[in-house]
């Protein structure tokens, strides 16, 4: 009996994780091993239903070229490789593979079928069109092994699908997995009904297998974790909790740089709902004493990032010896730096709000987000109970108010932030639209300008509005507010907000403008 998962073997692609999340979207469970990572004993214990060889930047031709474990053509499953892992299939069975001088493809192409076997083709190139796939190749199939046949060709992929339908191989030149393959989600559908797997993984099945995998890493020792109330820490804390209890401890830094009544509210929720281990370290005094007529962005970063440093270190030293630390680190913040040598290296962004700590403290880290994308951590979260307001939660920066507060901070100052800010995010949630924006907040101008209110003179800060959609961050669009939205924001919070006496909406995407301001 074969155990219902696939195996996905990595050869190093940027996109490797998008394969297990399109997998995981068909509610099929699998797991990512690279491929130096995985051998003969691995592959027969594991005992996958079918396996999928990853795309990578090695070239097949190289002497040294990475291969997967010799075994796999013989285990009598369906194999799917992609790009780099159609090719090593094609070499390892025999055919031939040329370097793709001239004819390397990347970005959109089109594949014509030549033959449309029934099965892995299925409700593919319908009425006869051809399928947009994305492609990224140098080096091209150019002979087939014994029993394959080609089933569709692109302009400058010959063998673009391949396969060989007894033995169930198949092979694609373009990347099923990248949104810009069009057809790509009927293609791993169609590939693993051959392969028989039950379609029924959940994120309640993740979940529990996550909480095994915490517990076998951590065995009895202690883990410590820096909560911010964010999605991400949130979700890196419970699901440990349910792991392992009390042998993780999470410390919250109030750095008086968060907004209204944020800090109680998480404190509440965890410590008290959640039973988390919470140290709530209450440092405003310290953190604004030290920003103090500070107002270089970068500068606060710095004296912002430091002194979390300090105040966290402090608390972990209270705990005694503490071996790990979590960390709420996400696929997308994952930076892949891919090298031609073709091991799959991965290097890791150190989160903004810990970063240095893991060396400083000589911890191990603890990642269990890793191959999760934001939306899949929300779903865990609330298969984790977390209420769905602190789930939903637009992203906040680890300096916080800081870097909304352009110029010297001051305690009026983050005062009048915090009330407007408040206004301004009831507002969006009352117009349904706090979950079609990606993130919004207020930022208050080192400005004052001259206003009227009755009869009498104003002389108050300018705000600016911010809300933007965005997929990653990394771009950003503003957010088209209708008018009626702006005017009735901008009333209610000129009337109710002492301080501020005229709104801004700052209408810069990024780029060439940034999400915050600092
Ligand atoms: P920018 O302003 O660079 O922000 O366009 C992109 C996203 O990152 C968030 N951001 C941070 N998050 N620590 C964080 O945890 C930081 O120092 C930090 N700086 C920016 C920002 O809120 C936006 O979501």
């Amino acid at each position: 009996m074969k155990n219902d998962i696939v195996i996905i073997i990595d050869f190093g692609s940027q996109v490797t994780q998008l394969i297990a999340r399109r997998l995981r979207e068909l509610k099929v469970y699998c797991e990512i091993h690279p491929f130096n990572k995985i051998n003969n004993l691995l592959m027969k214990k594991l005992n996958p239903k079918a396996i999928i060889l990853s795309g990578g930047p090695a070239s097949v031709l190289d002497k040294d070229a990475p291969r997967p474990p010799s075994n796999i053509f013989e285990l009598g499953i369906p194999i799917l490789g992609i790009c780099y892992g159609q090719q090593i299939m094609v070499k390892i069975l025999g055919g031939t593979v040329s370097s793709g001088h001239g004819t390397s493809e990347f970005g959109k192409s089109f594949v014509k079928f030549k033959y449309k076997e029934i099965n892995f083709l299925q409700n593919l190139f319908k009425d006869n069109l051809d399928e947009e796939v994305w492609m990224s190749h140098g080096d091209n199939v150019s002979n087939l092994p014994e029993n394959f046949e080609v089933y569709g060709e692109s302009e400058n992929a010959p063998f673009a699908i391949i396969g060989n339908k007894q033995k169930h191989f198949y092979g694609v030149q373009f990347h099923p997995e990248v949104v810009h393959t069009v057809n790509g989600m009927i293609l791993f559908k169609n590939f693993l009904e051959i392969a028989e797997l039950s379609f029924d993984w959940n994120m309640k099945s993740y979940l529990k297998n996550s909480v095994s995998k915490i517990k076998k890493e951590v065995g009895n020792r202690k883990v410590i974790c820096a909560l911010s109330g964010g999605v991400d820490s949130s979700v890196t804390a419970i699901l440990i909790h349910k792991a392992i209890g009390d042998q993780l401890t999470c410390v919250y830094v109030n750095n008086g740089l968060m907004r209204k009544n944020e800090s109680e509210e998480v404190i509440d929720l965890y410590k008290n709902n959640f039973k988390l281990n919470l140290i709530a370290a209450h440092e405003e005094d310290l953190f604004l004493s030290h920003l103090k007529e500070i107002s270089e962005p970068e500068q606060k970063r710095k004296i912002i990032g430091k002194l979390f440093i300090d105040v966290f270190e402090k608390h972990a030293s209270e705990i005694g010896k503490v071996e790990f630390l979590a960390q709420g680190t996400l696929y997308p913040d994952v930076i892949e730096s891919v090298s031609f040598s073709g091991a799959p290296s991965v290097t890791i962004k150190s989160h903004h709000n810990v970063g240095g700590l893991p060396e400083k403290m000589n911890l191990k880290l603890i990642e269990p987000l890793k191959e999760l994308f934001k939306d899949e951590v929300r779903a865990l979260g609330q298969e984790l109970g977390i209420p769905d307001k602190f789930i939903s939660r637009h992203p906040f920066p680890g300096p916080g108010l800081a870097i909304r507060c352009p110029g010297e901070i001051t305690k009026e100052k983050l005062e009048i932030l915090r009330n407007a800010d408040q206004i301004y995010i009831d507002q969006i949630k009352k117009y349904g639209l706090y979950k079609k924006i990606w993130q919004a907040f207020v930022v208050i101008l080192p400005v004052k300008t001259v206003g009227v209110m009755g009869d009498a003179r104003t002389y108050d800060y300018v705000c600016a509005l911010r809300a933007v959609t965005s997929v990653d961050g990394m771009t950003a669009d503003y957010y088209p507010f209708d008018h009626d939205f702006l005017s009735e924001t901008a009333t209610k919070i000129i009337n109710n907000v002492d301080g501020i006496n005229r709104v801004t909406y700052d209408i810069t995407s990024k780029p060439p403008g940034t999400i915050e301001w600092e």
